[in-house]
């Protein structure tokens, strides 16, 4: 455990430890995507975490796919997160806020302007989505055009400056978990015969172009990018997931982000060659395992830093409780996605639970 209590560097920010909170959509901001006081309340109570990644905060109108989740394009956002970010660093923590933007993963129901959703083509995901009347099948998007991908970029850009007006350490780009970056990457997402579909060299086009807008914004040292190969989620089929990353990951490599973030999906072999590939530290998050096995990426030198999405959601004083061996809370899947206090600042610390004991 020595390791994991040891301070790192991720380009400039610096980690007092190893252990970091993955970034988890909550669906409990404002309907304008203005977040709120428990908002921070939340993610200040986690602040003894190395670096909170926020849930993903979209970069515009479009970028919305579920309700209730923040913005990151308005000066009201920025006023919000600005409340997110002081509580944190008044904790002592570090947040960088997750920008992304869901492509074809939407509802116009569940978007301001109510329009269709904008994906590389039109290829409706099959699947269904949670909307304010219920469960709904994901409607067919629209191709976004040339210029629209360009704009898109832009709103990329924009989006990463209003975090750090916001106060936020950095900016992680969501480029996993089959939203829009990971649409542009997947052979049946993106069937575009453009410079952005078709080859690898194509479709890793927008995902490279967006990292490099935003590190031109506000520095590659503030930046982070999460992918997450091989993962099926929201429909992707990925045939070719060792290719695709080796060449994502080399392309992006020059840019000298602050840090790769794997949310791995079980291809061992692939997690090495990305490894030893990346130059620069990366993040790792073994989704669904124990910490031992975590701890063990971090010994083995597969990771520079852990990263644990539903354990630090249940566990608001989760360093404590590992440093302690104390039990750790269990997550409430039922109060992950909306909702008030419930689920989301009422989890008990360590302290408290004691309390309620005696
Ligand atoms: C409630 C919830 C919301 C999530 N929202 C996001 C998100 O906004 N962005 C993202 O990249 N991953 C998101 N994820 C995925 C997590 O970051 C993480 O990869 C996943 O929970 C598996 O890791 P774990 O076992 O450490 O929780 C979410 C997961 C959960 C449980």
């Amino acid at each position: 455990m020595t390791l994991l209590w040891s301070p790192v560097e991720l380009g400039g920010i610096p980690l007092a430890h190893r252990l970091a909170m993955a970034p988890m959509t909550r669906d409990r901001s404002t309907p304008e995507g203005v977040p709120t006081a428990m908002n921070a309340e939340y993610y200040a109570q986690r602040a003894s975490m190395a670096l909170i990644i926020t849930e993903g905060a979209q970069p515009s109108e479009d970028g919305q796919g579920y309700l209730l989740t923040p913005g990151v394009h308005t000066a009201e956002h920025v006023e919000g997160w600005r409340r997110v970010t002081d509580a944190v660093h008044a904790e002592g923590g570090r947040i960088v806020i997750q920008l992304m933007h869901v492509g074809r993963v939407s509802h116009p129901s569940n978007t301001p302007h109510g329009r269709r959703p904008v994906a590389p083509s039109p290829v409706r995901p099959a699947a269904s989505m949670f909307t304010a009347t219920g469960m709904e099948p994901m409607p067919e998007p629209r191709e976004l055009s040339p210029a629209e991908i360009a704009e898109t970029v832009e709103d990329f850009r924009r989006a990463a400056a209003a975090a750090m007006r916001a106060g936020a350490d950095g900016v992680e780009i969501h480029g996993a978990n089959g939203y829009l970056l990971h649409q542009f990457l997947s052979g049946n997402a993106n069937r575009r015969t453009d410079r952005y579909g078709g080859s690898i060299e194509n479709r890793i086009r927008f995902a490279v172009e967006v990292a490099t807008a935003v590190a031109e914004e506000i520095g590659a040292e503030r930046t982070g990018f999460r992918i997450s190969p091989g993962n099926p989620f929201n429909d992707i089929v990925e045939d070719d997931a060792p290719q695709l990353y080796r060449a994502l990951v080399t392309a992006l490599a020059p840019l000298g982000l602050a840090y790769l973030h794997v949310a791995h999906g079980g291809d061992e072999a692939l997690l090495k060659s990305i490894r030893s590939d990346w130059p620069g530290p990366l993040l790792l998050n073994r989704g669904g395992s124990d910490l031992q096995a975590r701890v063990k990426d971090l010994e083995e030198g597969l990771a520079d830093v852990i990263t644990v999405g539903t354990m630090a959601l249940a566990n608001p004083d989760l360093v404590a409780r590992i440093k302690a061996g104390a039990p750790l809370n269990e997550p409430d899947r039922a109060t992950f996605y909306g909702g008030g206090e419930r689920g989301y600042t009422d989890y008990p610390t360590l302290a408290e639970t004691a309390r309620a004991l005696t």
